[in-house]
């Protein structure tokens, strides 16, 4: 590796080491302090997950590496520290008063943050930017933390936030990870298939969090994944319900009942029809034959043929009929 990058890495563990002491150690991280607690963040699991604060003033970061011979450039590079326009340009920390999450690498290097506001306030997350050591698309959140638990269990679960990933880990699940603000990439994607077949989505019952786990199905299903997705309570999510439910009923109610592809897929397309309206209900009917003619597997078309018979009360036969003519029109 060269000796750029080789030094980007020593600023980036610095920083990490820094806004973890400030905020354990000093006065300035008491607000953060107080604000993890209030979150239910345990001591322990600040430690783990080498959380941190980065102070709004003083340039705290930037002084401190400065000392320790880094140029800004470097630091810029890093994506540490951001410069004015002007001319000569100025340069100030890039996070401030932020609690800071580190991002690592697969081998457990650190290579980027991210940086939540306390309280209400915008951007409310702050991620470095691509950076010669980020590529946000290739690298996912606690990766190499839950590799081995997600080697054993086979299985990993995929949550959109930071907080869901932690809140999981403390409550006992260590096969979480999350992409990086941005929805799943295929690299991502790739990634997550060299560790594990199984992947439970585990994302917001939003509108977006719904948008997002309907794209991240369909890339994990290219790339060979066994895909579920959960469905939080409206409202909700994942550190949500951990918080409020706890970890079994999270396992029980959440993972264990958590749709395999086809019937979330069916169950998605719904909120683009008014299934009252007769014309509405047809057209829904078509889409969702068009998802049951993508299934390889006789007998699953078949289950989930007899579903929408069930539930809409129709003959098998009709709905039969009707399959077969849009796969052939598909062919
Ligand atoms: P908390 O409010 O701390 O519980 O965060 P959350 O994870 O529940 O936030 P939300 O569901 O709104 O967003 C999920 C994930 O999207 C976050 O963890 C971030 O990675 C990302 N994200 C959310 N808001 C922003 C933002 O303003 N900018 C960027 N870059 N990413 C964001
Ligand atoms: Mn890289
Ligand atoms: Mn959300
Ligand atoms: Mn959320
Ligand atoms: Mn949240």
């Amino acid at each position: 590796e060269d000796g750029p990058k080789k030094r980007m890495r020593e600023a980036l563990d610095w920083a990490c080491r820094l806004y973890h002491h400030i905020l354990l150690n000093t006065d300035q991280g008491r607000d953060a302090f107080r604000y993890l607690q209030d979150r239910g963040v345990s001591m322990e699991t600040i430690k783990e997950f080498r959380l941190g604060f980065a102070p709004s003033s003083g340039n705290v970061l930037l002084r401190f590496l400065r000392r320790k011979g880094f140029s800004e450039k470097l630091l810029e590079e890093a994506g540490l520290v951001s410069s004015s326009e002007s001319d000569p340009p100025r340069f100030f920390d890039r996070f401030r008063g932020r609690v800071m999450f580190p991002i690592h690498d697969f081998q457990g290097r650190v290579i980027a943050f991210g940086g939540r506001v306390l309280g209400d306030g915008h951007p409310k997350y702050l991620n470095s930017p691509e950076t010669p050591l980020f590529h946000k698309g290739q690298h996912l959140f606690n990766l190499h933390r839950a590799r081995r638990a997600i080697r054993k269990a086979r299985e990993v679960v995929l949550f959109e936030g930071y907080m869901d990933v932690i809140t999981a880990w403390q409550s006992g699940i260590q096969t979480g990870v999350a992409s990086l603000g941005t929805s799943l990439s295929e690299g991502q994607a790739r990634v997550i298939r060299r560790c594990a077949e199984n992947v439970v989505i585990c994302y917001d019952a939003d509108d977006a969090g719904q948008a997002a786990a309907d794209r991240g199905l369909d890339l994990l299903k290219d790339q060979g994944c066994l895909v579920k997705v959960a469905q939080m309570p409206p409202g909700m999510d994942p550190d949500d319900f951990l918080r409020k439910r706890g970890a079994e009923a999270f396992r029980e109610e959440i993972l264990a009942e958590a749709l395999p592809l086809p019937a979330f897929k069916l169950e998605y397309l719904k909120k683009d029809f008014n299934l009252q309206d007769e014309g509405e209900r047809m057209k829904y009917l078509t889409r969702a034959l068009d998802v049951i003619s993508d299934l390889s597997l006789a007998i699953e078309r078949d289950h989930y043929l007899r579903r929408l018979a069930d539930e809409f009360r129709l003959s098998l036969d009709a709905l039969k009929q009707e399959q077969q003519r849009i796969w052939r029109r598909k062919k």
